[in-house]
């Protein structure tokens, strides 16, 4: 199950408004996306194949044309001669569409179009075929993906050798030999979650086994999203990240791959379907290495921090899901023995010194909100205990960060609020629906509003000392 609401399609949208440029035609991919589940592969090779296999039937708006040749051993040949081009798309998965293509490989950035040439040595030449990606990872979320620039990825006959040579078009930059990955930073990247889980961690699996060795190539370009994740593109790519949607050079490469691959749940590794195992843990060393973290281990009874009491970063939010009473808890975590950082909006902005920040710091506590993705960034076996704030909100909170914290190798503890600590109740009585249903208001499509923007919270001391004192328990005896 998906959750019927998100920041991005909230707040994201609000927030894309302005930005927003070169999108074509949001209508069409609705009803694309719209016919879920689909189980389709799409595999063209040199001169034989179109083949699409799918188990839906109800393909009539798809874009892409279903085409069947037989392939005789001439097509075999042309493999071998060493000129294939090859391209293999997956749109079966719930959060991508992704291709993958080799050979000989142009990209025109400014009308958003992907060639893939098939080899001139075939006397029976490809009829043309079209495949569309809107290359970010929220598939199943329409209102978002309806502002993502769609790609087409056009597998195409050579260029006639008398013809007017405009498609394909010719190569006028031509690169290293290194492959291309191109990827859309139009969704919901403004948002620490989203930018970590829609778009770091999948650039992770699909870009980090090139070591480097390739092109990073962006639709919906924002420069702000580039400038931010700075040394985390520096780690993945040796060369400059190329601006696509102004871009008229005709690049060519010799491998491509367009979307990224995304894997089930938020913040999310599946090691099996990764092609060489990568895991969140491992992704988490890599960014201690991009941002020079020193501690690879948290404190514990096993390893103690001589110097220095356990450390916990608690990340406070401004507008809502605010702390009411901030002081009292901080003075209230100091008493158990914890060495308390606040973290206030402003101090976590500069991700490279919170980062270092957080590093140092053995438990990370927070009301449900972004901030809490900064847990990337925490030492191993460190503890997150997630605030859950009023409303029914245990499983959303769970699938955003209590279940990416296990995948982590860290430690996770849940405190849910009370009908009693949440600023609610100045707002609405103790029979009306928000406390008696709040299901009810979930049901409205209200839950965002009411629940997330809608509320403070004032922790009750004693309760929420409690929980954090078996928290202190655990870290200093083991
Ligand atoms: C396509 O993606 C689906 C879902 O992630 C996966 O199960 C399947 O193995 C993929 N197919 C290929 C050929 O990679
Ligand atoms: C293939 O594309 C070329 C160039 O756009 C076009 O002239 C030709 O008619 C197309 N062929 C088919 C079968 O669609
Ligand atoms: C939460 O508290 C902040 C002040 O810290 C206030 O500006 C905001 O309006 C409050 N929000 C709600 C939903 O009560
Ligand atoms: C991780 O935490 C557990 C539970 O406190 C502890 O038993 C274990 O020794 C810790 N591991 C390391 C390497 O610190």
């Amino acid at each position: 199950m998906m959750m019927s609401w998100s920041w991005c399609k909230t707040t994201g949208r609000h927030e894309a408004e302005g930005t927003k440029k070169g999108s074509s035609s949001a209508g069409r991919v609705a009803a694309w996306l719209l016919l879920s589940p689909l189980l389709v592969l799409v595999v063209l090779k040199t001169d034989f194949l179109p083949t699409v296999s799918r188990t839906d039937t109800g393909l009539g708006n798809a874009k892409w044309q279903q085409q069947h040749y037989p392939h005789g051993p001439e097509a075999v040949k042309a493999d071998m001669g060493g000129s294939a081009s090859r391209l293999t798309c997956n749109l079966s998965n719930r959060h991508s569409d992704t291709c993958t293509m080799e050979g000989d490989v142009r990209i025109h950035g400014r009308s958003a179009t992907v060639y893939v040439v098939a080899a001139a040595s075939n006397h029976r030449r490809p009829e043309n075929s079209t495949v569309t990606v809107r290359p970010y990872t929220r598939k199943w979320e329409q209102e978002t993906m309806a502002r993502i620039r769609e790609v087409t990825v056009r597998y195409t006959p050579p260029p006639a050798p008398f013809g007017s040579g405009v498609i394909p078009p010719r190569c006028t930059a031509v690169h290293d030999g290194a492959p291309a990955v191109v990827f859309s930073t139009g969704g919901c990247g403004t948002n620490f979650f989203h930018a970590m889980s829609d778009l770091v961690v999948p650039l992770y699996i699909t870009a980090r086994e090139y070591g480097g060795r390739v092109h990073l190539l962006v639709t919906d370009y924002r420069p702000e999203w580039v400038a931010k994740f700075r040394p985390v593109l520096d780690a993945l790519s040796a060369h400059p990240v190329v601006d696509l949607d102004s871009d008229a050079a005709v690049r060519c490469f010799p491998a491509a791959r367009v979307g990224l691959e995304s894997h089930n749940g938020m913040l999310a590794i599946d090691p099996t379907l990764s092609r060489h195992g990568y895991t969140m843990v491992g992704f988490r060393d890599f960014l201690r290495s991009v941002f020079s973290l020193p501690r690879p281990w948290a404190w514990s009874s096993s390893r103690p921090v001589i110097s220095r009491p356990p450390r916990l970063v608690m990340v406070l939010r401004r507008h809502s899901r605010a702390l009411t009473n901030e002081a009292d808890t901080v003075a209230a975590m100091e008493d158990l023995g914890f060495d308390v950082v606040p973290a206030r909006p402003e101090d976590v902005a500069d991700m490279g010194r919170f980062a270092r920040v957080v590093n140092s710091c053995d438990v990370m506590v927070g009301v449900h909100g972004a901030g809490l993705t900064n847990m990337v960034f925490l030492p191993h076996n460190a503890t997150v205990v997630q605030i859950v704030p009023w409303g029914d909100m245990k499983w959303a909170c769970w699938y955003d960060f209590g279940e990416p914290v296990q995948g982590m190798g860290l430690r996770y503890v849940e405190y849910e609020v009370t009908a009693e600590e949440t600023t609610l109740k100045e707002k609405y009585a103790r029979d009306h629906p928000v406390f008696t249903d709040p299901q009810s208001i979930h049901r409205q499509g209200k839950a965002w509003a009411t629940f997330l923007d809608g509320q403070n919270v004032t922790l009750d001391i004693d309760r929420f000392k409690a929980a954090m004192q078996q928290v202190f328990q655990s870290i200093t005896t083991g």
